[in-house]
């Protein structure tokens, strides 16, 4: 098990560079199964998600290689359809490989995703969209086997709720398959569109207004392609709200500002001052943060369920009470009890947190529970005075790289044992 010890109390100072979008970067992995031969991904960021994703490529029988901040990947038509169990255990968001394997090879067999801490993890919108591109499911004891004799037809196909997870594996399955699908209410975020741009520079003809119909005119067979993902949104917001939560004053190199406009409306309810220019964000916070009287989560462009935690741990020390309201994810609360230990103020119902300001918090020892509620801890000991210790620390890992470098660059004394 690994640790972070943090001696909070200090505002953060300096600049730093922004990472590659985990959110990207795993989907478009998983778009290289679709393609032929060597596909080089740029601005990459180093996670165990990303290991894991690469792990299951290998036993698909596709190579790849990474060097620095860049993924190379090989690809030839997968040796196989199924994604083992331990594999897929291995991180939730696996699901998203079922699109391209069933796309490419006309099955996959998966079994249902491990839930994660923050409530049931269905995929009935994944499932009920393939189906309507011809594909038939058989469930035995938590596997899925997915098939489509003769490959899979395009379809017009009506989401639920605008997943992001399910629009990604609709326009994966879709891209090689005949005639054009169409689909209505998909996910808007911004890395749709990143998986977007990269299946069409390999020879997709996939297009999206922007207005959650997204066309695909499927294609016989994709070439490779070069690509960069886009800098990852939810990692800039952390670092933020961890320098409002300290009273700090830093910059964020290669972020991009146009994909966080909720949050940085958010933050500067809190008064905090933010500037942004290409590809640069600056942000200067009060000595105390104002409450926020509502922050309702939703889709894109709306306020980031994943932002939630990392707000809600910054305010637990604004000089009044402020409200959430969470609408993506049953318990993203989960991480809640763990943050109280610091002496923060905060009562939930459900999907609603009131986070009652307090003068300031006290270190502690605590537990990630999962990847976002993990570094709102970690914001929270940043801000309590004194030495605070975090355990279950692979959760953060998972979503992201160095943060203790990084915060370190930010003049925080935080180390990992
Ligand atoms: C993606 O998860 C992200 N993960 C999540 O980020 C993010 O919080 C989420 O989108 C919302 O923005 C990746 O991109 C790898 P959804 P995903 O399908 O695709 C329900 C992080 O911290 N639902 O949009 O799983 C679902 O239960 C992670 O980086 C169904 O009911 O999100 C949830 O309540 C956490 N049936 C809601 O929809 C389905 O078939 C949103 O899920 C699919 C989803």
């Amino acid at each position: 098990m690994q640790n972070l010890i943090i001696n909070g109390g200090k505002k953060l100072n300096g600049t730093i560079k922004v990472h590659g979008a985990k959110n990207s970067v795993l989907p478009i992995i998983s778009a290289s199964i679709l393609m032929n031969g060597k596909s080089v991904l740029h601005n990459c960021p180093d996670l165990s998600d990303v290991d894991a994703a690469l792990e299951i490529l290998k036993f698909l029988g596709i190579n790849s290689q990474k060097s620095g901040s860049d993924i190379s990947i090989a690809s030839i038509t997968p040796e196989n359809y199924i994604i083992p169990d331990e594999l897929m255990r291995k991180m939730r968001s696996s699901v998203m490989f079922l699109g391209s394997i069933l796309g490419r090879t006309g099955k996959a067999v998966i079994t249902t995703p491990g839930g994660c801490m923050l409530g049931p993890r269905p995929i009935d919108i994944h499932i009920s969209a393939l189906k309507k591109l011809g594909a038939k499911v058989k469930e035995n004891r938590g596997t899925l086997e997915f098939s489509a004799k003769g490959g899979l037809k395009g379809a017009d196909i009506l989401l639920d709720f605008p997943s992001v997870g399910a629009t990604e594996n609709v326009i994966l399955a879709a891209t090689l398959a005949k005639g054009i699908t169409i689909i209505r209410n998909a996910a808007l975020e911004p890395e749709i569109s990143d998986l977007i741009n990269f299946l069409n520079a390999a020879g997709a003809r996939i297009s999206s207004g922007g207005t959650g119909t997204v066309i695909i005119d499927g294609v016989s067979e994709l070439d490779c392609a070069e690509h960069t993902i886009i800098p990852d949104r939810i990692e800039t917001a952390t670092y933020m709200a961890a320098a409002a939560a300290t009273g700090g004053d830093i910059s964020l190199k290669n972020a991009n500002a146009s994909h966080m406009l909720s949050v940085i409306e958010v933050l500067r309810k809190t008064g905090c001052e933010i500037i942004s220019g290409d590809s640069l964000i600056s942000i200067h916070a009060p000595e105390r943060l104002k409450p926020v009287k509502s922050v309702k989560t939703s889709v894109y462009p709306g306020f980031p369920t994943d932002a939630g935690p990392l707000l809600i741990s910054a305010l637990t020390t604004a000089s009044g009470t402020s409200v959430f309201c969470e609408n993506i994810f049953q318990n993203r609360y989960v991480f809640v009890n763990e943050l109280s230990r610091f002496g923060a103020n905060i009562s939930t119902y459900g999907t609603i947190a009131i986070v009652e300001g307090r003068r300031a918090l006290s270190s502690a020892h605590c537990r990630c529970t999962d990847l976002r509620g993990g570094a709102a801890l970690v914001i929270a000991a940043l801000k309590a005075e004194g030495e605070s210790e975090i355990g279950n620390i692979c959760h953060i890992k998972r979503g992201y790289e160095n943060i203790a470098e990084n915060f370190r660059q930010l003049g925080a004394d935080i180390k990992e044992v």
